[in-house]
């Protein structure tokens, strides 16, 4: 992907998120890209590689189903050529943000993430009680033609007190500030691939 090509994808999400502390993309990656890591997500979901998502962290963590149902893996560099290039279109994202905000955002962690029908995650925010790192949310979905009856979306509970839905269509990228918008996923009647990530800047570390 060329530089101009790259503005493009970023300046929307940015202006949106400056204005209104949270924004949306459709088609945020290439269409190629968003199938091989929908492929990919289901291959490592089919053979076993996700596990259940816990919540809470260090000492705390806890798989409860009652709070968050998703299965996930995390990525690491050098896994495969999509997931490669998605990290390196994020660590572009994470420069232009960094250049809007002067956030000092530092690096990007992301999981896969399978919701299996009727699987949910209540309301939270993304901002763990003892570490400040998590600065900007980003939610990658990668589920073809998505209907609006099949629920599962991501809803935002903005600051004027008023909600929006995204729908996990799949090129759909939403972004928000991890300390400043509480979210939820709705149920849904089918199956529900994400890619789910935070840039983090340089913090205490964990308390
Ligand atoms: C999360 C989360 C949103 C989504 O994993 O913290 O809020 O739409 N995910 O999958
Ligand atoms: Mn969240």
């Amino acid at each position: 992907m060329n530089e101009s090509d790259q503005q493009d994808r970023f300046s929307s999400l940015i202006d949106d998120l400056a204005s209104q502390g949270w924004s949306q993309r459709a088609f945020f990656a290439p269409e190629v890209l968003t199938r091989e890591l929908a492929v990919e997500c289901r291959k490592r979901a089919q053979s076993g590689q996700l596990s259940a998502a816990s919540v809470g962290r260090g000492g705390a963590q806890q798989v409860q189903e009652g709070i968050r149902g998703d299965r996930i893996q995390w990525l690491e560099p050098g896994q495969s050529d999509a997931c490669d290039q998605y990290l390196q279109l994020m660590d572009g994202l994470r420069q232009a943000l960094n250049q809007a905000f002067y956030l000092g955002l530092e690096d990007y962690e992301c999981h896969f993430a399978c919701y299996a029908p009727g699987a949910f995650y209540q309301r939270h925010l993304d901002r763990f009680r003892d570490d400040d790192r998590r600065t900007v949310s980003a939610v990658f979905y990668l589920n073809e033609d998505w209907q609006v009856e099949q629920g599962g979306a991501l809803r935002l509970y903005l600051s004027d007190g008023r909600e929006h839905d995204v729908l996990p269509q799949a090129g759909t990228l939403a972004l928000f500030m991890s300390d400043e918008v509480p979210h939820e996923v709705l149920p849904a009647t089918r199956e529900r691939l994400s890619l789910t990530g935070w840039f983090r800047r340089r913090g205490a570390g964990v308390l």
